[in-house]
């Protein structure tokens, strides 16, 4: 898939979060966004969701402009899975309801279409045994790979993922890494905001490093991390990798 920004800016208040930023990035699998917190990868990533509009400029996705009108930004917000940090469930519906919902109120399918797909993806996340319990039964993990499931149910073109391991523990982050590293393989093209560099390096296709109102480098995972180019990247990366 593409995403392409041109001359995109997004402020809040006086903080240029994405000040004028210019980028494009092609990619068959994994883009992982990198960089210090504040620096706005949360930002760009609602950008690109469909969740918020640029004060100005244009996102491209798969060569196709981003309109600004509600209406088709909730239309193209359907072609989306969106995982977020944490607390994305509906804590008082099981694990299947949880996967169901959508399905029926926002992408119109039947209530028994969308519960066989509901069983079919928790079945494939080994989640089925679960599948009647609500989220305060489950693991932090289980519930992460739950909001996975729910968000690939809706066989979205492609997956915005937000830190989505980073309330976890260190088992609980692989289990989750696991998954993500599973869809890779099935070519699902992911989009994910990530603090793990060893996922990063292993899985992405394309690192960008997000800071100081923009992307300040995008490089394949190999280069990005042993040679990164830009003073910014590596006094990141030293920073980071030192423990
Ligand atoms: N809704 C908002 N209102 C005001 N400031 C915001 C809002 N969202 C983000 N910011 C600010 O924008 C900057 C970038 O935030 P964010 O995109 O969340 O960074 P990151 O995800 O890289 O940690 C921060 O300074 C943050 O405080
Ligand atoms: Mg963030």
């Amino acid at each position: 898939m593409k995403v392409e920004l041109r001359n995109v800016t997004k402020a809040f208040g006086t903080n240029r979060v994405l000040d004028d930023v210019s980028f494009e990035a092609e990619f068959a699998h994994v883009l992982a966004l990198i960089g210090p917190s504040g620096g706005g990868k949360s930002t760009l990533l609602r950008l690109l969701a469909g969740l918020d509009r640029p004060d100005s400029g244009t996102i491209l996705v798969d060569g196709i402009a981003l309109e600004r009108s509600e209406e088709s930004l909730r239309l193209y917000r359907r072609t989306i899975g969106t995982v977020f940090q944490a607390y994305n469930l509906f804590p008082h519906l099981s694990a299947r309801d949880n996967v169901v919902l959508p399905l029926v109120e926002v992408h119109g399918l039947s209530k028994a279409a969308a519960a066989a797909r509901a069983d079919d993806v928790l079945q494939r996340f080994q989640l089925i045994a679960h599948a009647d319990k609500q989220p305060g039964l489950l693991s932090g993990g289980q519930r992460q790979r739950v909001a996975i499931a729910r968000a690939l149910a809706i066989e979205p073109k492609f997956l915005l993922l937000d830190e989505p391991t980073s309330a976890l523990d260190p088992e609980m982050t692989a289990e989750v890494l696991d998954v993500i590293a599973e869809l890779r393989t099935l070519g699902q093209p992911i989009i994910l905001v990530t603090h793990e560099m060893g996922f990063a390096r292993q899985s992405a296709d394309l690192v960008a490093f997000v800071a100081d109102g923009g992307i300040r480098e995008c490089a394949p995972a190999g280069t990005f991390f042993s040679n990164p180019t830009t003073p910014e990247t590596r006094k990141f990366l030293e920073k980071i990798l030192k423990y």
